[in-house]
């Protein structure tokens, strides 16, 4: 079968088509499409919701014709894709609508089934996409480093999660965007901090890891699991702190203008002391977790901060040979990755979404 998946959950608008026979093969790309906003948005040091939701709109079709023509299928070959998949949550909500909207349009227009895709089950699945090459097995535990998320999630077989460490506050790929503000280096963040980093020494500046011990959620019954939990607002003031202190200058000196005052050399220690403390504290409550867990057969990194070479290094080191990687281009946001969550779906007899119904409310769970 043929499924096509659009993914439009922040700032790229992405179509791609998976091929493959989901009771007993693998997912197949047979073409991935990527259009970043990341130009417009450099200018502004951030996202802005309202302009990423007008440029979706603008690219949407644009995109998914170029996915058909890369698969090598006509502009108008419908009958060729079985099922239409779409990230239905979470993101930026105009963001969402453009894409949910469009593929709603599209199965009821062309009669297909509807598969509404969670966004984090997508990253997951990004390390099923080389699957000819070897492929994680279960239980696994997935680290899920993104903009807005930091998990880390147990996986007992295809489709089954669930979250036994989870952020109080800060995702850390926002801690990434924050700290390369702070340090005057160009959006996103997490790539410029990486790139300032290769020039520093990360033992240059030593930051704290959090240490959190009140049960964090209420309404569910994860208390126990609060030791895997994360924290990366604390760490992102820390490094404020030091650059105050690094500078001589007052708590009250505002942070945009510290750029100003550092040189470069000073930016390239920040960043790499930062980014080694970063990937330590996540690798930290991935070992506890592991030991937690000692029937677990492979670990699974994913989520745009996946693409983190630091991070890759180090978790190699610890894990290896059993830890998987998405390839870097499918670590940040796309839409092969919510083809392959859709494939392992259909494989585990999850039923398609009605078009007419489809909800994009945020939703705590993973489902
Ligand atoms: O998964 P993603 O593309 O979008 C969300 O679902 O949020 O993740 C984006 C995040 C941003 O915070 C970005 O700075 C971070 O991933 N990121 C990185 C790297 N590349 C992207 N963080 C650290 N190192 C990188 N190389
Ligand atoms: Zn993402």
């Amino acid at each position: 079968m043929n499924i096509l998946s659009i993914e439009s959950s922040c700032d790229e608008t992405a179509a791609a088509i998976i091929s493959g026979n989901p009771e007993n093969g693998t997912p197949e790309l047979l073409s991935n499409v990527v259009v970043s906003q990341i130009d417009i948005f450099k200018e502004y040091g951030g996202v802005i919701p309202e302009v990423a939701a007008r440029s979706h709109l603008e690219a949407i079709l644009p995109v998914i014709h170029k996915a058909f023509e890369e698969a090598g299928f006509k502009k108008n070959d419908w009958n060729k894709i079985d099922a239409i998949a779409v990230t239905h949550t979470p993101g930026l909500l105009g963001s969402l609508l453009i894409g949910t909207l469009t593929a709603r349009t599209l199965a009821i227009l062309h009669h297909k089934p509807l598969y509404a895709v969670h966004h984090l089950k997508s990253h997951i699945y990004a390390n099923w996409l080389e699957a000819k090459k070897s492929i994680p097995k279960f239980p696994l535990l997935a680290l899920v480093v993104s903009g807005g998320h930091t998990q880390i999630i147990r996986m007992q077989a295809h489709n089954q999660f669930e979250i036994i460490g989870t952020t109080r506050d800060d995702a850390v790929g926002e801690c990434f965007d924050k700290v390369a503000k702070i340090l005057g280096l160009p959006y996103p963040g997490g790539p410029s901090i990486a790139q300032a980093a290769k020039n520093g020494n990360p033992k240059k500046y030593k930051f704290p890891h959090p240490k959190l011990t009140a049960p964090a959620r209420a309404g569910n019954n994860s208390s126990d699991h609060t030791d895997l939990d994360f924290s990366f607002s604390g760490l992102k003031t820390a490094v404020l702190r030091k650059i105050q202190e690094e500078l001589g200058l007052p708590l009250n000196h505002p942070s945009y203008d510290l750029k100003n005052h550092l040189s470069d050399e000073q930016i390239a220690d920040f960043a790499a002391s930062f980014e080694q403390t970063a990937v330590d504290i996540l690798l930290e409550n991935l070992e506890k977790a592991l030991a937690k867990y000692p029937d677990t057969k492979s670990i699974v990194i994913a989520g745009g901060v996946s693409a983190n070479e630091r991070l890759r290094e180090c978790a190699t080191a610890k894990f290896a040979p059993n830890i998987f990687f998405p390839e870097p281009k499918f670590s940040g946001d796309n839409a092969a990755m919510v083809g392959a969550a859709t494939f392992y779906e259909i494989a585990s007899g999850v039923n398609p979404t009605d078009p007419y119904k489809l909800n994009i409310l945020p939703r705590k769970d993973i489902s």
